[in-house]
């Protein structure tokens, strides 16, 4: 778990702490947005830990083109609304790996940034098109529909954990925001 020392968020990081899906929290009222969280599932995906609290979280993307997918979140994070792309990744070790990124607006609270929720799924070592890409492509036999369903499902699983994390995040503020 890292945090920023420029924003107090109290006791949330330990909160989010326990949740074993990688997530961050990004300030998006700042031009730069700055990551302001990371939790220690995301260090053990990344290989990256408090060094990069402060940075844009796009040094994941080395040098990856990821174009359409920045487009997407660029319009996202300006329209504050929730989207989901795949990206590829590069962590600290140098792997390559494919990011299911899901993101979550949290809502304007007094007295404090907007935030931004992300949780990161990997998605494995090779290109699987986009989340559209992945609905469209029916599989063909039976062995590669039921993949192709706990995979879904695992995607599910992880939005509605990373909704809750939403929440929380919310309570929080909610809270701070009437002290
Ligand atoms: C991101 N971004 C991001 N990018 C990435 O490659 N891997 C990641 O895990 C994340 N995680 C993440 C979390 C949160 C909360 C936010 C708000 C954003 C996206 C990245 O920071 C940046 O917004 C995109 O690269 C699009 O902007 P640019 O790079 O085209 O200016």
């Amino acid at each position: 778990m890292k945090t920023t020392d420029l924003i107090d968020l109290g006791n949330l990081p330990e909160k989010l702490d326990k949740f074993s899906i990688a997530l961050t929290l990004a300030n998006i009222s700042d031009p730069k947005q700055p990551l302001i969280y990371m939790n220690s599932a995301f260090e053990k995906l990344t290989g990256y830990g408090g060094e990069m609290i402060g940075q844009n979280c796009r040094f994941l993307q080395g040098e990856e083109d990821n174009e359409q997918a920045r487009a997407e979140i660029r319009l996202a994070i300006e329209e504050r609304r929730r989207t989901q792309v795949v990206l590829k990744n590069v962590r600290a070790n140098g792997e390559v790996f494919y990011n299911m990124l899901i993101l979550l607006p949290n809502g304007e609270y007094e007295g404090l940034p907007d935030m931004m929720l992300g949780t990161q799924i990997d998605i494995g070592d090779h290109a699987p098109g986009s989340e559209s890409d992945i609905d469209s492509d029916y599989p063909r036999d039976s062995a590669a529909a039921a993949r192709h369903r706990s995979f879904q499902l695992q995607v599910e699983r992880r939005r509605v954990t990373a909704e809750a994390a939403l929440r929380l995040t919310q309570s929080w503020c909610a809270l701070r925001s009437h002290q």
